[in-house]
């Protein structure tokens, strides 16, 4: 008998939601010890595949083989069974249980009928020796920060000593060291036969630890192949099926050396904060602003937008002194934020693509008492237009949405409030290459229209390519501002330049 040369086979699925054929005879062949990635667009199918595997969603037709025997899982715990663990795009942990509940959740040991409490901890801590992570296991697992828990939720998947293990965009809030981190555990486990699924737009990750890489386009297989023969440039092409030779759009415009926002001395009240910090944003400027994770980069324009609260220091705007003591007078004040976890803090999942993009901006579509139901209806898609956004009406429920496509829907609220002043934090995270372009081509807009742009990133090169100062949070504090020309922009040198910065006062 021939020798099966995959661990996992996934040959013609497909899947039908109302209105949206999300996969459409997809195909994916994982071999043993190998680590897989699977790319694409937003919505163009991955975590739909993945979801049918993990018996998560049914698949209408297909055939999924492990080890070249038909399988089809019924539900995650009957995957689990049979081996093949996931780690999904969103976190999903009880945060008042403690990490060793949250790992062990439904599969508790037992002594007769009762917990184990001794045994869960004994074992909790045999996982996290192994992969070297260090946590109190009793702990609460919402004490912990988002990385952290990511890292759990991975080692909650390990635990299971799956042979097949997926992960969903695991590093998208991790930090570099982290992520060093989960790799050598990949490495090791790879080692140990395990076969690997990666979905993540992170290109240089892929380069760097994916043997293989399947690439799909609106619900279809596209190619596979052995990423030694694979460069970036080919990967994109084929994921966007047009030409994207430039991956930034071209700044037409300078800023002037009109002042539109002057921070000073800003400190936050309760730790953890930032400290001192003291900027001006000019009129028609991307600021953007680097550091580390843990660098405070969100608490800073958290602090100037109100939601958390300032400690001392002061903001002018226009030379006016504003106070941003809540969201809502910020607003007033003409400034948006756009949050790092605007899945999590922003979506109203049950509310449809048009309530999502509007409700910040209400005000504005007033008619007498009533509400322009026709004024939403036009600048609703001419957001979706713009941004590209993939759903099949205004009316679909954010929540059917994949992840990426959930974001541009919230992107798209804040910039319809019009803001002065725009605070971005991660804004092009878990987005795919080709609407990035989109994201950075309206910064570059808003700041031509004369607006101010503040824009968190922990991509250099987005960095690098858009911005015209880069303000470097390091430990809390304002470790440099790198300008344009001078310090970057073509001169070798500045991503050096940031990443000293970045460790000044760590
Ligand atoms: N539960 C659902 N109901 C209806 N449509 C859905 C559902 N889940 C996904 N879809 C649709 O299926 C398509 C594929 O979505 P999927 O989440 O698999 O994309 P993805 O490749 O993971 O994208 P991303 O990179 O944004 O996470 C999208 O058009 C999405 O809107
Ligand atoms: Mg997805």
């Amino acid at each position: 008998m021939e020798d099966n040369k995959y661990l996992l086979e996934m040959i013609d699925i497909e899947k039908q939601f109302p209105g949206v054929k999300a996969l459409d005879h997809a195909q994916l062949k994982l071999r043993p010890g190998t680590v897989h990635a699977l790319m694409g667009e937003n919505g163009a199918g991955k975590s739909t595949l993945m979801k049918c595997l993990f018996g998560i969603y049914k698949k209408d037709s297909g055939s999924i083989r492990m080890d070249g025997k038909e399988v089809d899982f019924i539900n995650p715990r009957n995957a689990l069974d049979h081996g093949v663990a996931m780690v999904h795009q969103e976190l999903n942990q009880v945060l008042y249980r403690s990490v060793m509940e949250n790992i062990w959740m439904g599969r508790f040991p037992k002594n007769g009928p009762l917990v184990d409490h001794r045994k869960m901890k004994e074992a909790t801590e045999t996982v996290m020796r192994e992969l070297e992570i260090n946590v109190d296991v009793t702990k609460n697992i919402g004490s912990y920060t988002v990385s952290q828990r990511q890292m759990l939720e991975i080692a909650k998947a390990v635990s299971y000593n799956a042979r097949i293990l997926v992960l969903d965009e695991p590093t998208s809030s991790l930090t570099q060291d982290e992520v060093e981190h989960l790799f050598h555990i990949m490495k090791k486990l790879t080692a140990d036969g395990v076969g690997i699924i990666y979905i993540s737009h992170k290109m240089d990750e892929i380069m760097r630890i994916a043997d293989d890489v399947t690439i799909m386009r609106d619900g279809k297989w596209v190619s596979t192949d052995p990423t030694s023969s694979l460069d970036t440039d080919i990967i994109i092409k084929r994921m966007v099926n047009r030409d994207m030779s430039h991956r930034f759009p071209e700044k037409t415009n300078q800023p002037g050396d009109e002042v539109i926002m002057k921070v000073e001395g800003l400190t936050g009240k309760y730790e953890p904060t930032c400290h001192n910090v003291s900027f001006e944003l000019h009129k028609g400027e991307v600021l953007g602003i680097a550091g580390l994770v843990g660098s405070r980069r969100t608490e800073l324009l958290s602090t100037i937008f109100g939601s958390m609260e300032r400690g001392s220091g002061t903001i002018l705007v226009d030379g006016r002194e504003v106070r941003n003591r809540t969201p809502k007078e910020s607003i007033r004040n003409g400034f948006a934020m756009v949050t790092e976890e605007r899945r999590a803090t922003g979506c109203f999942p049950y509310g449809n693509i048009l309530f999502n993009t509007v409700i910040a901006n209400l005000r504005s579509y007033k008619k007498g008492p009533l509400l322009s139901d026709k004024a939403m209806a036009s600048d609703t898609a001419a957001y979706i237009d713009k941004l590209k956004t993939k759903t099949p009406s205004q009316k679909t429920l954010i929540k059917n949405l994949s992840g990426g496509n959930q974001q541009k829907v919230i992107f798209s609220r804040w910039l319809l409030t019009d803001p002065h002043i725009l605070l971005l934090d991660e804004p092009t995270r878990g987005i795919d290459v080709g609407a990035k372009y989109e994201i950075y081509e309206l910064m570059l807009d808003l700041a031509k229209q004369g607006r101010g742009v503040c824009f968190i990133s922990s991509e250099m090169p987005e960095l690098i390519g858009i911005c015209d100062r880069i303000l470097v949070m390091s430990n809390g504090q304002l470790a440099g501002i790198v300008e344009r020309g001078k310090d970057f922009g073509g001169i070798p040198g500045e991503q050096e330049t940031i990443m000293a910065l970045q460790a000044k006062y760590v």
